[in-house]
């Protein structure tokens, strides 16, 4: 019988803040692996000049890969199509024995060149569009796409926000990261209001690196109890603190391939079950 691969309709989640380290590329990762052992064929899209997703999944040095296309040129080239960028994604380095493929898993190459993006798209033509014309021709290829941000709001982050449907703000439980949430809405808002067709909304409150023990003091308490009271349902299962996360990344392997069993690994299946995701039959 002839199969005929239908287009998929993928939802297209970025995960942001433009708060430094509070846990989008580890969100991004794991969240990713979690996705595609559910079945769901996901792209996560390494838009950081840091270049984190890509070296958690496999890849430590993308810029140095020969031949190898990255988001970099797929932003600056013209003509340089973001399949050329896409890689597998990989459970151990790149070339090291015993690395595996995760199935269902992509990558979209990060690139450290990234950091003269925003510099190439002051003065670029529908500069806010540019990764939804990077997305557009493929994403009917994926059921997820997953945008790992870099932390900042600038036009990197708003393409970022046009090429999506979902938000997920990921954050560490202080009373500083809580503040700059509202950053994130405005230009949620903003976005919506000026770019004809984008309807990112956030979906997500991400608290990441919860301290489990007493002595982490009020500030974590706090913090977390008042995430609660302002975001209310948009509060994700939190991930708890977990010295795995570092060791997993350092082993460029996403926890699922790492710590099967841990902590950590269980909070983020819990955060994609509170995503509305499924396991495929
Ligand atoms: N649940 C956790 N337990 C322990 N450490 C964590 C946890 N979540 C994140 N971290 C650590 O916090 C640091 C920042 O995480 P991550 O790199 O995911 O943040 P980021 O928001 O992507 O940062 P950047 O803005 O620099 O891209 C990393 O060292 C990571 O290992
Ligand atoms: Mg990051």
């Amino acid at each position: 019988m002839i199969q005929i691969q239908t287009e998929r309709i993928p939802r297209i989640i970025a995960m942001t803040n433009q708060v430094g380290g509070s846990g989008k590329s580890t969100s991004a990762v794991n969240v990713g692996a979690q996705l595609a052992a559910f079945g769901l064929r996901t792209l996560i899209v390494d838009a950081d000049d840091q270049a984190d997703a890509s070296v958690a999944l496999g890849y430590m040095f993308p810029d140095q890969l020969e031949g190898q296309k990255t988001i970099y040129h797929c932003l600056t080239e013209k003509g340089t199509k973001l399949d050329e960028a896409i890689v597998p994604a990989l459970a151990g380095p790149l070339g090291a024995e015993g690395t595996k493929v995760i199935e269902n898993l992509f990558l979209v190459l990060g690139s450290g060149e990234m950091e003269n993006a925003e510099q190439h798209l002051t003065s670029a033509m529908n500069r806010e569009m540019w990764l939804k014309k990077l997305l557009d021709p493929i994403k009917g290829e994926y059921d997820v796409i997953l945008i790992d941000c870099p932390g900042s709001l600038g036009l990197v982050v708003i393409g970022a926000l046009v090429a999506s449907n979902e938000v997920v703000a990921c954050i560490k439980p202080g009373f500083k990261e809580l503040r700059g949430l509202t950053r994130i809405e405005q230009k949620i808002e903003l976005v919506r209001e000026e770019f004809p067709g984008a309807d990112a909304k956030l979906v997500g409150v991400l608290l990441v690196d919860v301290p489990t023990h007493r002595s982490a003091g009020a500030v974590w308490d706090d913090g977390k109890k008042m995430a609660e009271e302002s975001y209310g349902d948009l509060c994700l299962p939190p991930v708890r603190r977990s010295p795995r996360i570092p060791e997993s990344y350092a082993h460029q392997k996403a926890l699922l391939y790492f710590d099967r069993a841990g902590e950590a690994t269980e909070d983020y299946l819990k955060v994609v079950k509170a995503l509305g995701f499924q396991r495929q039959k």
